[in-house]
């Protein structure tokens, strides 16, 4: 089980680049099925889940090809011949966002089948959502043991008004795929407002769906008989650069952030301001974190975009140890994403949690020793950025679910001064 070995103390400085975002391309993946032309996706990043997304794609007949183009990495993708309706279970339990393969699946061919994903280190993350919009559409669910299969009726998906309970992205992004293809106009009320649902839609209004309201209080489709192939770049990975902004805050450093969307961190970036660390934008649209040597406390709601996200909190959380003063953190997306407290109460942080709340009492050090991570990516990298602060070394033990959303990641942070390595 790979280990990062920190050696804590050194305040990071210099520059990264990065990368494009994960949850925006697992989606445009899952949209190329739609149609049987080949599509192009730009700035894909070298990290697991995409591979795992290739892996699933290939398992039923896309073909895939990846390529760097001047140093970014292009993805190809064609889905003339699906073979199976059926996504591979142990695929399936590798990456829960597989789901997102059921909605063009089932636009696609008909039908679609999958186990389902269940619930992981934050939660039960349950589909109804998922699921209700596929019934919506004129489709109907069939399970067997834990099987799930979704099956259009004879006369195909049908336009209709979908209204999520809750503005689920996944169920948001699933929904719009399936109804490209259906017959009529499909409108989502209470969609997800994620960068990441606008970058689909850019990638598949470019395919000729005709789509427009995301970022509003109702998405609508047109559904059309076929789409074509198209080439569409992923957006910058704004949790990619808030967690490297967190870096540079919590070691009391100063690095610049390039290739980002500033418009697409504001909460993020008025939280960092409010906490006393500035980031300004440069000229060439890069972001300059300035840290001052201890972040002040300040309290934190983690909301669906544009609030707060919640892919930020346990890095925000890894900071607040070290802050001046006291935070109260209340995370309300997931039930279960304080795990990592535990963790950093072993490093000397005095955490209270109860459910969705934690009150986090800062304290001038946090002290390096043997924490173990959990599956939540989030969590593992937050373990790593305490122990960037943490006087001594810090041992993270079982952290290789970074590699799930950040490509080399201590790689990265040496790059910036930081003392890390990684043993495998
Ligand atoms: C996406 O997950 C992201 N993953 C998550 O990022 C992110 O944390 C989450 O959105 C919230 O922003 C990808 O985009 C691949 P949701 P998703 O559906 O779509 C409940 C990371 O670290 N819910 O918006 O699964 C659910 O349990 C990952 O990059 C239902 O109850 O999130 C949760 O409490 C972690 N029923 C809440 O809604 C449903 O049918 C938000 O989930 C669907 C969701």
């Amino acid at each position: 089980m790979p280990r990062f070995i920190v050696q804590g103390g050194n305040p990071l400085h210099g520059r990264i680049k990065i990368n494009g975002a994960k949850n925006a391309v697992l989606p445009m993946m899952a949209a190329a099925v739609l149609t049987e032309s080949e599509c192009v996706i730009k700035d894909v990043p070298d990290i697991r889940d995409v591979r795992v997304m290739v892996r699933i794609l290939r398992d039923i007949g896309v073909e895939v090809e990846l390529e760097d183009v001047n140093g970014q990495r292009h993805l190809s993708l064609k889905a003339e011949q699906i073979r199976t309706d059926t996504i591979p279970a142990e695929l399936m339990r590798e990456m829960r966002s597989s789901v997102l393969l059921i909605g063009p699946m089932l636009a696609r061919l008909g039908s679609a089948c999958m186990t389902h994903p269940g619930g992981c280190a934050i939660g039960l993350r349950p589909i109804d959502m998922h699921l209700n919009g596929f019934r919506k559409l004129n489709a109907r669910i069939e399970r067997y043991r834990d099987e799930v299969r979704v099956l259009a009726s004879e006369e195909g998906l049908l336009g209709t008004d979908i209204h999520l309970e809750y503005p689920s992205v996944g169920a948001t992004e699933n929904a719009m795929m399936a109804a490209t293809l259906a017959q009529g106009v499909t409108r989502i009320w209470n969609p997800a407002r994620e960068p990441e649902i606008d970058n689909l839609a850019e990638f598949l209004r470019l395919m000729g769906s005709r789509i427009w309201g995301t970022g509003t209080d109702v998405i609508t489709v047109e559904g059309r008989e076929k789409l074509g192939g198209a080439e569409c770049t992923v957006i910058p990975d704004r949790i990619e650069a808030g967690t490297f902004a967190v870096a540079a805050a919590i070691t009391g450093g100063e690095v610049e952030l390039e290739n980002v969307c500033p418009s697409h961190m504001r909460a993020f970036i008025s939280k960092m301001c409010e906490v006393g660390v500035r980031i300004i934008r440069l000229e060439d649209g890069s972001l300059r974190v300035q840290s001052p040597s201890r972040p002040r406390a300040a309290d934190l709601r983690t909301l669906p975009y544009p609030g707060f996200p919640t892919d930020l909190q346990n890095q925000y959380l890894a900071m607040a140890c070290a802050a001046d003063g006291t935070s109260v953190i209340t995370e309300t997306i997931f039930e279960n994403r304080f795990k990592v407290a535990e963790e950093f109460v072993r490093m000397g942080a005095l955490i209270r949690t109860e459910g969705r709340l934690a009150v986090v009492k800062g304290v001038p050090t946090l002290s390096g020793t043997r924490v173990k991570a959990n599956e939540d990516l989030r969590g593992a990298a937050s373990l790593i950025l305490a122990g960037l602060r943490a006087e001594g070394t810090t041992e993270v033990q079982g952290a290789d679910p970074v590699d799930r959303g950040y490509m080399d990641f201590a790689g990265r942070l040496q790059k910036l001064g930081a003392c890390i390595s990684r043993q495998d």
